[in-house]
């Protein structure tokens, strides 16, 4: 990519605006799984060492933290996350994924270019800046993990207040939506296996059978969200993958079952593993099999700050976006570990579009790119302003 002197990207919003296409396509064209993001990487740290960003020292394998401020002051966080999807890319656009198999197929090149944008107009009024800002380009949101190394890097060291985006294609372009409370949910998966001993499907008599324990199995799960949790309380439990037998005529001894729980409820979250326990064991006791639960956990709901969130949708109406309060979602999003340690807001921004998120043909509108980076840089001078006023 050519290198054109900050000042006149930032005086000059039609530039800009063509630099944050060209370096969401770039970036797009070439999707890199979690934890593989070595390319994408290289290529920020390019881009910010052309427009002398500093980048902090940090023992990261992949993503960076950029630093633009004195370094003095409060500090403010923005985060993106940077990992593709193993989805093969089916949009036909000019610059869709070169590499088979792999697409941005949930818009973080998006984010990635908007708050590269945002890096660039702090880095423009930098001695202007009432503290310092920190830039997250995270690894790996997609498998949970990255939001934890960078956590562990030491990089959000100090950090007073955080701020990140999704992009939504529900809501219209460039419009704005955020929540008090919690915005995405706790996502744990789930592994359980039924060992009986197989058996002549016409003889079931003569084994234990796992199939028919798998199916209520299954449908006793149902019960935890409709029949054992509250009703006004969000829960979804779903069985996504069942694994057992392989023909026509014999009975096996062994099913998997896998799933997922979801729910912004962190009491809920709690009890669910033994509930489900409970269930498999009574079921599989019953049956005269063994049934076992591996439970993997994910990240807990995300929790916004009611100050922050308020503050996130006040900076956005100033600039003229429309704004919308959120209904919770049943998605999950890692930037919850920041807001365990840190308070902040996490917030979606419009990008339209027919297909959601993770679909082959998902695509972002590029017009909201530019007021993203916008977006992001006034969010994070105003947090800094908010956090020096002796209110605060
Ligand atoms: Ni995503």
């Amino acid at each position: 990519m050519p290198q054109t002197p900050l000042t006149s990207l930032i005086d000059n919003e039609q530039y800009l605006t063509e630099r944050l296409v060209q370096v969401r396509r770039e970036l797009h064209q070439e999707p890199e799984l979690s934890n593989e993001e070595f390319r994408t990487t290289a290529k920020l740290r390019s881009w910010l060492t052309a427009a002398n960003i500093r980048i902090l020292d940090l023992p990261l394998a992949t993503g960076l933290i950029a630093e633009i401020g004195n370094g003095r002051g409060s500090i403010v966080a923005i985060r993106a996350d940077i990992d593709a999807l193993p989805i093969e890319e089916e949009t036909g656009l000019p610059f869709a994924s070169v590499i088979p198999g792999k697409m941005h197929a949930c818009g973080h090149d998006f984010h990635t270019a908007s708050m590269l944008g945002a890096a660039y107009l702090l880095k423009a009024r930098e001695a202007e800046l009432p503290g310092t800002v920190r830039v997250l380009f995270q690894p790996a949101e997609e498998t949970g993990h990255g939001a934890k190394a960078l956590l562990e890097s030491g990089g959000l060291s100090g950090v007073s207040a955080i701020f990140g985006i999704h992009n939504n294609p529900d809501l219209s372009v460039c419009s704005f939506g955020t929540r008090s409370g919690a915005l995405t949910a706790g996502v744990d998966r789930f592994i359980i296996t039924i060992r009986g001993k197989g058996a002549h499907a016409a003889q079931p008599e003569r084994g234990q059978d796992t199939i028919v324990t798998a199916a209520q199995i299954i449908t006793s799960l149902q019960t935890i969200a409709s029949r054992l949790t509250r009703a006004s309380e969000s829960l979804v439990v779903s069985v996504t993958r069942i694994n057992g037998g392989n023909t026509w005529n014999v009975l096996p001894g062994f099913v998997e079952l896998e799933g997922t729980v979801r729910t912004h409820n962190e009491t809920i979250r709690a009890v669910v593993p033994q509930q489900i326990t409970q269930i498999i064991e009574g079921i599989a006791a019953a049956a005269g099999v063994q049934a076992e639960l591996n439970w993997i956990p994910g990240p807990p709901a995300t929790v916004n700050d009611e100050y922050w969130a308020e503050f996130a949708t006040e900076t956005a109406a100033k600039l003229g976006l429309e704004t919308q309060n959120l209904e919770p979602q049943m998605g999950g999003e890692d930037f919850a570990f920041y807001l365990q340690q840190i308070r902040g807001a996490f917030v979606n921004i419009g990008t339209g579009g027919a297909f959601g998120h993770h679909h082959p043909q998902f695509d972002v509108d590029e017009a909201a790119l530019l007021p993203t980076a916008q977006y992001f840089a006034k969010l994070a001078v105003s947090a800094l302003e908010s956090l020096n006023s002796p209110s605060f």
